[in-house]
């Protein structure tokens, strides 16, 4: 249990929910890319939310209402300085990733695109990262583009660069895949983009809790982030967008906090960001968030990187150990590409992923397993599953080492 730059034992206690028995023996939780635990300082948070603090924000005329409304802002100004966002106006707090995608392709997609334009998505993408844009294509006659992957699971850039023209007016990639852990070259991917004036939209679902973010530098143009794979809350994400990209964009949804002035005649709306946030919002959980963000940025973004890439090295070294003693196709590594977060995703001859991930949870131990909402990706391996462990700061060697035992086990029995 060790890296030079974490004191993981020290992290493991602000983690209780890792401290438990399940199925008789420890927790080891790698299914990190699904949703990160939650530190005690976010907990505690929430609880001192609904014990003190509890109104509604924005509008009240009475202490608690300033409070919660003081403390809702200080989040989206942390998240702003998390992201090195230029304005904290441009930070929109939204349900999820899901539904900071949705926002764009609805509000953006909607008013912008119109028959024959392009929109350019990759072969990795999650499915929050396609259906929003297929309902939006079906509905303006927008075309999608598809960018090939190579079988190391790394984005094929030169045909990335032959899909670019005129007509794309949309690129919209994840950056890190949740299915095969690769970080995409998402600079690269937003230059290119500009050159033909199309705006791009970052999904930073799995980026966020691993990678350095700054939308300044990289030149993003939308990024949606999760909460809850940033050891924040469930149910919460951010969308944030260029200042002058979200004041062009009509309201996504209608309501109270997102206008001016109503009438039944004529609505005018609110300015950035309450334009996007209509109705009450999650306000115990946005400033719950606050704490993770805190935490993360404590911790270091690089320390974590550092820790978690040693993390993953083990674990493939150990699937490749496996393969030497029971052959390369009886256990298969599927993103092999250079660049990668800590995520590993296998199959195994004639077992199938739900049938691993139930005899390791019979040890205690939580993957995933199934399409990861990537089924285009699963299509594109021909596969209909994988089994994926997904680490975070506050695993171990010694738990990988289990892990790996255990898929010994099974392919001892045979
Ligand atoms: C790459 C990627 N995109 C989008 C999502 C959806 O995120 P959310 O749960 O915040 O809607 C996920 C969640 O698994 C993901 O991994």
């Amino acid at each position: 249990m060790s890296s030079k730059l974490l004191n993981i034992e020290s992290i493991r206690k602000q983690f209780p929910i890792l401290h438990q028995k399940v199925n008789g023996k420890d927790l080891v939780y790698f299914d990190n890319a699904a949703t990160t635990q939650k530190p005690l300082s976010v907990i505690e948070s929430l609880n001192t939310y609904y014990s003190l603090h509890n109104a509604n924000i924005h509008r009240g005329a009475h202490t608690l209402a300033d409070r919660s409304t003081g403390l809702f802002e200080a989040t989206r100004k942390s998240v702003q300085a998390f992201i090195n966002a230029a304005e904290s106006e441009e930070i929109i707090f939204t349900k999820g990733v899901t539904e900071s995608i949705n926002l764009v392709a609805q509000s953006y997609g909607r008013k912008f695109l119109t028959a024959g334009d392009e929109i350019i998505l990759s072969q990795m993408e999650h499915h929050s990262n396609i259906v929003p844009w297929q309902i939006i294509a079906e509905e303006t006659g927008a075309i999608i583009k598809v960018m090939n992957i190579h079988p190391n699971g790394e984005l094929d850039m030169v045909h990335y660069q032959s899909l670019l023209s005129v007509r794309t007016k949309i690129v919209s990639c994840v950056w890190a895949s949740n299915a095969l852990g690769t970080i995409n070259p998402i600079k690269d991917i937003i230059a290119l983009a500009h050159q033909f004036n199309a705006v791009v939209m970052i999904d930073g679902a799995q980026a966020g809790s691993h990678i350095e973010i700054d939308v300044q530098d990289l030149a993003i143009d939308f990024l949606a982030l999760s909460s809850h794979k940033l050891y924040g809350p469930t149910g919460l994400g951010v969308l944030y967008g260029k200042r002058k990209l979200l004041e062009a964009m009509p309201p996504y949804q209608g309501g109270g906090e997102m206008i001016k002035e109503v009438s039944f005649e004529k609505t005018t709306y609110n300015s950035i960001p309450f334009k996007f946030e209509a109705g009450t919002p999650n306000i115990g959980d946005v400033i719950a968030f606050n704490e993770a963000i805190i935490y993360v940025t404590v911790l270091g973004k690089d320390a974590i990187a550092q820790y978690e890439q040693s993390l993953l090295t083990h674990f493939v070294n150990g699937l490749y150990a496996l393969q030497n003693t029971f052959g390369e196709k009886a256990i298969s590594l599927i993103g092999t590409a250079k660049n990668k977060v800590a995520v590993q995703s296998f199959v195994m001859e004639n077992k199938h992923h739900f049938d691993i991930g139930l005899m390791l949870d019979a040890k205690g131990i939580a993957v995933r397993t199934g399409h990861h909402c990537t089924q285009p990706l699963m299509h594109y391996y021909g596969i209909e599953g994988t089994v994926r462990a997904s680490f975070a700061f506050y695993n171990t060697v010694e738990e990988i080492d289990i892990l790996l035992e255990s898929l010994k086990k099974m392919l001892e029995r045979g």
